[in-house]
């Protein structure tokens, strides 16, 4: 299976052109279609940063895209009943923020009461998290969000520790679908590729293309193989 594309728009300068270009260059090429778009959300005390805000995730599904939302909060709970309203497609907790396993639980809850339509549950780890931590969770959660750079900022370079934890990760907790997000580029995409994930998270390198002709040739950069 090809590796999934997540464009991140934490550094679109406008959010509305990014998606507008996004939806054209995937009218153009069937193999650069984006189904997920990924939204960062920081409350400035989980991280030190402000993310965007959460109801973007209206923007994002006027564009005919699912919402992948990333919580980088600590009120976790607080942000889930929050963004119910926008049917998320993907709710992603941080294993390190306050009360996981509460909040883990919820999202189950929340899931199994139908209130919205069926969403998939991912749990994020940051750079300095050991997968083994999470061994104990794995029948609790579908996607495994791993940080290749300090969450909080886009922009930053793909620390290659990462690696290894791929690894360790697809041998400790069985079938989960495998997302990295950080420092994602043109350069290292291929090692990505070949290490066995299935879905990247890329900000800056995306949203710094102006035009849909720059955005094309970056996601045909993303996909030579
Ligand atoms: C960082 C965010 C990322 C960010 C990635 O904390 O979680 O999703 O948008 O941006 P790049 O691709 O620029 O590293
Ligand atoms: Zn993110």
């Amino acid at each position: 299976m090809s590796l999934e594309i997540c464009p991140s728009i934490l550094n679109a300068e406008n959010v509305e052109e990014f998606l507008d270009n996004l939806n054209k260059v995937s009218e153009e090429n069937i193999e650069n279609t984006v189904a997920y778009v990924h939204l960062d959300v920081m409350d400035e005390k989980f991280v030190k940063n402000k993310g965007v805000s959460l109801e973007k995730a209206q923007t994002i599904t006027s564009f005919g895209f699912l919402n992948d939302v990333h919580f980088m909060v600590e009120d976790v709970k607080k942000y889930i009943n929050d963004v119910l309203v926008y049917k998320p497609a993907v709710i992603t907790i941080h294993y390190e923020a306050p009360n996981f396993e509460e909040n883990i639980k919820y999202l189950h809850e929340i899931r199994d009461s139908k209130r919205i339509p069926y969403f998939d549950i991912g749990v994020s780890i940051k750079p300095k998290t050991n997968v083994e931590e999470l061994e104990k969770y794995a029948e609790l959660f579908d996607v495994l969000l791993i940080m290749s750079v300090e969450p909080g900022l886009g922009g930053q370079k793909f620390m290659p520790e990462t690696y290894e934890k791929i690894q360790k990760a697809k041998i400790l907790l069985g079938d989960k679908i495998l997302q990295l997000d950080g420092g994602i580029n043109e350069e290292n995409i291929e090692d990505i590729q070949k290490s066995g994930v299935d879905r990247v998270v890329i900000g800056s390198y995306l949203t710094s293309a102006k035009t849909v002709a720059e955005l094309e040739d970056k996601f045909n950069k993303l996909r030579r193989e």
